[in-house]
């Protein structure tokens, strides 16, 4: 057969072209098939929130592996009632259900079919620039046309909503993907969720990246004293390992037990990502992680804000909440600059417009945020404003 050469070594480049290859992933640290070495401030894409590679979530993995990975419909499975049990618990939904499934889009999906198919509804709304899925809607759960974007922060435009024809308000309340790092007002927050109650619209939080302690709290509608009636979580909730979960307050399900909805999926409720996600649970709460979370993320907040005084011309903005931060820079060439500097300097972060990103694993320390910050004042040194 003869050879051709590909730049992309045979993988379609849907998203970014990366050259290194990662051989080791640790805690807070990887290492690359040369040997360099880097600090992970992505936590991958915002999954491996106790650090890659715990213990804990490879045991019971390794368990699963030697017992059941996956099964189908023709049993239940153990590994995925303690895990709905664990999940009512941290949503405080008491009769709540739960369904687990492999990705975050798949979650965020399912609970807007879920709200479409219990309202007899079509419409879907969110704050502008929430990031929803993968899949684009459109293609699997509602037209584009059937989307209500909200501007952010903006009090009128809920009130130019006919609530009574959506079916769910899907809230991302710390976005991180499109407009990156943002946080809606806590007053605009409660307008809109007191619009779509009234209106009868289920209110649908993603938890996607902000749940499991990103946020500073265990979940980011805590932080609004909000009681959504479906959530949806994935990323942090295996660590890295691909499981998600919608989770129904016990009205929803009673509603749903009166009026069934049929969905499957190969990996609906597979054992292994439920294992992995009990472990990640037992971890956060035997390690304290949340608590962890939001200490480092204000003193990571405090050091960004000191640099941005130092440099004031480069650095426009600093945003965050726990350890989920961003740096706003004075243009993307900038940032793009900081971004491919700081990976040759061993530091993953992301980088979006003239924003970097920072989430790190929740059990990151001190001295790698002084040592990254370190690394960024040394590089604007370089490029003088
Ligand atoms: C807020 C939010 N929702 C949904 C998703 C989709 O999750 P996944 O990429 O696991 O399908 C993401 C992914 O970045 C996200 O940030």
């Amino acid at each position: 057969m003869t050879e051709i050469p590909d730049p992309h070594h045979g993988i379609l480049p849907f998203y970014g072209q990366p050259e290194r290859v990662l051989q080791r992933a640790r805690g807070c640290r990887l290492v690359d098939d040369q040997g360099r070495r880097y600090l992970d401030f992505e936590s991958g894409v915002w999954a491996a929130n106790l650090g890659h590679a715990h213990p804990a979530v490879n045991r019971a993995l390794r368990r699963s592996l030697g017992t059941v990975l996956h099964q189908g419909y023709a049993f239940r499975s153990a590994e995925a009632e303690a895990l709905a049990a664990n999940l009512a618990r941290l949503h405080a939904m008491p009769g709540g259900r739960s369904v687990f499934l492999s990705s975050g889009s798949e979650a965020v999906n399912l609970g807007v079919q879920v709200a479409m198919h219990l309202s007899g509804r079509q419409r879907l709304a969110r704050i502008d620039s929430s990031y929803l899925a993968a899949f684009g809607y459109g293609r699997l759960a509602a037209d584009n046309g059937h989307r209500v974007d909200i501007r952010c922060d903006d009090l009128a435009a809920v009130d130019a909503v006919d609530w009574s024809t959506v079916a769910a308000l899907v809230l991302e309340l710390g976005g991180a993907s499109i407009e990156t790092v943002r946080f809606p007002r806590a007053d605009f927050v409660q307008h809109l969720v007191e619009a779509a109650r009234r209106g009868g619209a289920y209110v649908v939080a993603n938890e996607v990246t902000t749940g499991f302690g990103r946020s500073g709290c265990w979940f980011a509608y805590q932080h609004e004293g909000l009681a959504p009636q479906l959530v949806a979580c994935g990323k942090a909730l295996g660590n890295g390992y691909p499981v998600s979960a919608l989770t129904v307050d016990a009205g929803v399900a009673a509603a749903l037990d009166a009026q069934p909805l049929r969905y499957a999926q190969s990996h609906q409720n597979d054992p292994a990502g439920c294992a992995a996600a009990n472990a990640v649970i037992a971890a956060f709460e035997a390690e304290g992680v949340v608590e962890r979370a939001a200490a480092t993320g204000e003193y990571f907040l405090a050091r960004l804000q000191a640099l941005q005084a130092r440099h004031a011309q480069q650095v426009v903005q600093v945003r965050g909440r726990g350890l989920m931060l961003a740096l706003q820079l004075a243009d993307e060439a900038l940032a793009r600059q900081l971004a491919a500097g700081l990976f040759d300097a061993g530091f993953v972060v992301g980088q979006r417009a003239a924003s970097l990103r920072f989430m790190p694993p929740l059990v990151v320390t001190r001295v790698m945020v002084d040592a990254l910050l370190r690394a960024i004042g040394r590089l604007l040194v370089q490029r003088p404003a």
